[in-house]
């Protein structure tokens, strides 16, 4: 059964994951010297952003121990308006004493190949692994579309079968558009995996991935089963309306 939060509202949602990541960034830098996190696109992350970058939060992380990545990113400019490095950089990291060396973002305006490939390269080079070990987050992020896909990993697409890399790049048909994005494998390999999930929109794919049959090429978020770390699904109550909990 997977470990669903229903939070009354989105604000509530965003102070669950806001209170989320700092605690995981205290243990992590407590006991490792540094917390690396996964941040996801879309819009639902924007206020938990801007609840990290706000005063009652700001001075309770070390930023400069923080070490920041992306789930995914669009293929475009980091400048551009779809950029998911640009929604972090004016919601959290330009707000925040982070280093700039720490903030790895996904250099998607490149050729999408060469993009996954960098930084997969990436990954590999600041968490020290080398082929055939998978680096592991202390925590990622992610939103789930009303589609069901999760990161860029869309239903029946090949990027839900690329197992044997960190990172893929893919066309996506049905938004004409190249995404980079991490795989399911790199994803589950990571100590502490939030679903940030907010909107009536969402209420009836969230019943069938959570409740529902495995159907992960239809609803690739069923892919994320974390190997040993935790899954919760932070949703508020418009999204888990279909719930049977
Ligand atoms: C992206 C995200 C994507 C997003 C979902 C939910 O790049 O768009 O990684 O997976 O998390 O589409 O988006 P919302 O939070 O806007 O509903």
């Amino acid at each position: 059964m997977a470990n669903v939060h229903i939070c009354t509202d989105k604000n509530v949602l965003f102070s669950q994951a806001a209170d989320l990541f700092v605690k995981l960034a205290n243990e992590a830098i407590t006991s490792r010297g540094r917390f690396c996190v996964a941040l996801s696109g879309g819009s639902t992350p924007r206020g938990v952003h801007t609840l990290l970058a706000s005063e009652a939060y700001r001075q309770t992380v070390a930023w400069q121990k923080v070490y920041c990545f992306w789930g995914d990113e669009r293929c475009v400019a980091p400048t551009h308006k779809d950029s998911n490095y640009r929604m972090a950089d004016e919601t959290l990291l330009s707000q925040v004493p982070i280093p700039q060396e720490n903030v790895h973002r996904i250099r998607a305006e490149r050729d999408p190949a060469e993009a996954a490939n960098c930084y997969e390269q990436t990954l590999r080079q600041v968490f020290g692994v080398h082929t055939g070990t998978q680096p592991q987050f202390d925590l990622v992020f992610l939103g789930m579309g009303a589609d069901g896909h999760t990161a860029s990993l869309f239903p029946g697409t090949p990027a839900l079968h690329a197992e044997d890399h960190l990172v893929t790049a893919h066309f996506v048909e049905k938004l004409d558009a190249w995404r980079v994005t991490l795989t399911a494998a790199m994803i589950n390999n990571s100590a502490y995996i939030a679903f940030l999930v907010a909107g009536e929109d969402k209420a009836a794919t969230l019943k069938a991935v959570v409740e529902g049959d495995g159907q992960p090429e239809q609803y690739p978020s069923q892919l994320i089963q974390p190997t040993h770390g935790r899954l919760l699904w932070l949703v508020d109550q418009a999204a888990a309306g279909q719930l049977s909990l």
